[in-house]
């Protein structure tokens, strides 16, 4: 069912919690394909009833990113969830999210905003108020559905260490499940932006995953200096490539590594065709 108000929305929940059913929110901004399929299976597994949000989220944008360009195929996508299970498929406005005429900015509205340290890094570093964004439309899902189980993916993985430290340090009661990086059988991780890359795009972006499986490889074959780890990568990249980071953390703290290990995640930001492609791997 395809709902577009909070009100909606809470009044199925209230029955649903009245009769004792677990739910399941997978927050999307739509465009979805089988990364996102993945989570709402997961999702119907585990729970009783699915609520799939669909928003693209004005405030997790910066002023040069591309809110306005970002693909919105709401039709599909309904068609998509439904046939996985899902029970409501949550389309607001940026209006009925954030209040009509709004400012969306938080001289005007409360925000979430998670700890420095979390957000100074990786992505976070180049996209300046994207995870206060983030945080806090997933804030106002969570507490929209009432859900028990939150079902997010690994591709995103500074995002679901940044939501999980959230969950604990305001006591959301919430679970969240991470859930595996879904990869075309090329090995390019699947993702709603892929869609701006061409052909050879496409081939260009190959590079994320084979840099990250080539330092898994080496890292098995005994190499833990995170230096020449790094070098390897170099083959990899052309004049089609702009490195943004390549950094080894902590799975959960991420704390910057002096040396990999088996709870280092390694880290990927690159452009290709002016597009911001992420991938990560866990060694
Ligand atoms: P979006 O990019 O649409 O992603 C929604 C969810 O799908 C995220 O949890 C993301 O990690 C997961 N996902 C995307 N590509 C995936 C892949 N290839 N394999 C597995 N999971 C994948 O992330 C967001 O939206 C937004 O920031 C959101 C959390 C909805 C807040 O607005």
């Amino acid at each position: 069912m395809l709902v577009h108000t909070i009100k909606d929305v809470r009044e199925k929940v209230k029955e649903w919690k009245k009769e004792g059913l677990v739910i399941g929110v997978v927050p999307t901004m739509g465009a979805l394909h089988d990364g996102h399929a993945s989570l709402i299976k997961k999702a119907v597994e585990k729970c009783d009833r699915v609520i799939v949000s669909v928003f693209v989220n004005p405030i997790q944008f910066g002023p040069s990113e591309d809110y306005d360009k970002y693909p919105r195929t709401l039709e599909a996508d309904v068609k998509l969830a439904e046939g996985l299970g899902a029970d409501i498929i949550f389309a607001p406005t940026p209006d009925e999210m954030y209040g009509e005429g709004q400012r969306l900015s938080n001289d005007t509205l409360t925000y979430v905003a998670p700890p420095f340290f979390y957000v100074n890094k990786l992505c976070g570093k180049s996209r300046v108020g994207h995870f206060d964004g983030v945080c806090t439309v997933v804030m106002k899902l969570f507490n929209i559905t009432q859900a028990d189980y939150g079902f997010f993916g690994q591709k995103d993985a500074q995002q679901l260490i940044i939501l999980r430290k959230m969950v604990n340090d305001l006591n959301v009661p919430i679970e969240l499940i991470g859930c595996p990086i879904v990869r075309e059988d090329s090995g390019l991780a699947l993702s709603s932006r892929n869609k701006y890359l061409d052909e050879q795009g496409k081939k260009d972006a190959l590079a994320l995953s084979m840099i990250l499986n080539n330092i898994k490889a080496c890292y098995d074959k005994g190499v833990n200096n995170i230096s020449a780890l790094k070098e390897t990568a170099f083959s990899f990249l052309t004049e089609a490539h702009e490195l943004e980071y390549l950094e080894f953390v902590d799975k959960d703290t991420l704390e910057d590594k002096e040396t990999a290990d088996n709870n280092t995640l390694v880290l990927i930001a690159c452009r290709v065709q002016g597009v911001r492609l992420i991938d990560n791997i866990l060694l």
